[in-house]
């Protein structure tokens, strides 16, 4: 049950569902968390004058198992985990940076090649293509970050290639986070690499074309998920599981996806988890039927369709997985500065690491300053190391990728 709180009276070893910060306005309430340590506590009370919290979810109430009739135990995944990662990170977001950007460069050459081949009637080398995955599982083991940041960048790349890497990258992090072992995440990660591999088989015209599609031509666009289906099934060694993902990734909950208006259970786990991830890089990406929105709307938008559309839970642990400031993320500290998201620790979302660009007056930092907010919010007696608010992409001027090649050194045959 949810209770209001003064943040005076608030406990270790209390459940935060929600804050009083204005970008957590309900229903946005996935910055929940277990009140563990006294340090929480004084973050808390330094941030907010209330929050709400979970009274089922305290510790004294942790080991009470879910009520049969509850959200949680109508949904039976194959593969369903409660266990989010607790992985550490072994590099740092700028030892990462380099490489990750050298493998999606890779990745993204792969693709042009591999959907050159398809046009040209070959079939997919699944070991290539496994490869290529493997390469993205290792940085995102390491640190997911850096390969989360370059997903941001809006480069000339082919929209289809983009959005597979895209894909693919934040199918892994969220893979990672929800614990899955490395084989697991290689094939997952294949499948979402691969899932839209059939709108190579979808008329140009449709693909290319600039606003909403007509009905006759949303039923051409559906096809691509049997076109997908077909030309895995003619690759050698493509694993069952990355066609199944191809073939339902746009099945919902409630039966109205195609291509076959499965229902909840009926959607293999995997083809869950994709289908989710696919909904938020499309309508966050620039795409010829659509403008882009920011990703805190979107999350709201999936928030609000998850018992319709979506895994409930999977949706909530997605949401979980990003944070309130995804990476790539531009935000104004309370002073005024302004930051670029580049790493989230998961205990400290709140404060996530920044690479400061702009000063008080909005006059740029050369070079840019790097911030962990974990470290120095406390520092301030003015508090000005608190973030006020996300900014939109492209506010001020702020160009990511130019900050990435110039400051960060990733290699410029990356995002030309
Ligand atoms: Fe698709
Ligand atoms: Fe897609």
């Amino acid at each position: 049950m949810k209770e209001k709180l003064e943040v005076n009276e608030l406990r270790k070893g209390m459940f935060v569902c929600e804050l009083d910060r204005p970008w957590l306005e309900s229903p946005f309430l996935f910055q929940g968390f277990l009140v563990d340590t006294d340090n929480k506590v004084d973050e808390l009370r330094q941030l907010c004058k209330y929050v709400y919290i979970d009274t089922e979810k305290g510790e004294d109430n942790l080991s009470k198992s879910p009520s049969p009739d509850s959200e949680t135990s109508k949904i039976k995944p194959t593969h369903e985990t409660d266990c989010v990662s607790q992985r550490p990170y072994l590099t740092n977001f700028e030892e990462e940076i380099k490489p990750a950007g050298k493998l999606r460069e890779e990745a993204s050459n792969y693709m042009a090649e591999l959907f050159d081949d398809i046009r040209a009637g070959n079939s997919i080398d699944s070991d290539k293509t496994r490869k290529a995955v493997a390469g993205m599982v290792a940085s995102i083991l390491r640190n997911p970050d850096a390969l989360m940041l370059l997903n941001n960048l809006r480069d000339n790349s082919e929209y289809a290639i983009a959005h597979s890497l895209n894909v693919c990258t934040l199918t892994l992090a969220f893979g990672r986070y929800l614990g899955f072992k490395p084989a697991e995440l290689i094939e997952i990660g294949m499948g979402a690499l691969l899932h839209d591999v059939g709108e190579i088989r979808v008329p140009k015209e449709i693909m290319s074309k600039k606003g909403l599609l007509s009905k006759e031509e949303n039923l051409l666009m559906q096809t691509h998920t049997q076109h997908g289906v077909d030309i895995l099934k003619h690759s050698n060694g493509i694993p069952d599981t990355v066609i199944e993902i191809a073939r339902t990734h746009h099945e919902r909950s409630n039966g109205q996806g195609y291509p076959s208006g499965l229902r909840e259970d009926d959607i293999a786990y995997f083809a869950r988890i994709v289908g989710i991830v696919d909904v938020y890089d499309s309508v966050t990406s620039n795409h010829n039927h659509r403008d882009s929105i920011n990703s805190t709307e979107a999350l709201k938008n999936m928030y609000n369709w998850r018992n319709e559309m979506f895994d409930a839970k999977l949706v909530e642990q997605f949401i979980q997985c990003l944070g309130i400031y995804p990476v790539g993320s531009i935000v104004e500290l309370d002073n005024g500065e302004v930051g670029i998201v580049i790493s989230v620790a998961l205990d400290k979302r709140l404060q996530p690491k920044l690479m400061l660009v702009r000063d008080e007056f909005k006059k740029a930092y050369t070079p840019p300053r790097i911030i962990n907010l974990a470290l120095h919010s406390g520092d301030s007696q003015s508090g000005r190391y608190e973030i006020n608010k996300v900014l939109e992409p492209g506010d001020y001027g702020i160009d990511l990728k130019n900050y990435l090649l110039r400051e960060m050194s990733v290699e410029l045959e990356l995002v030309q």
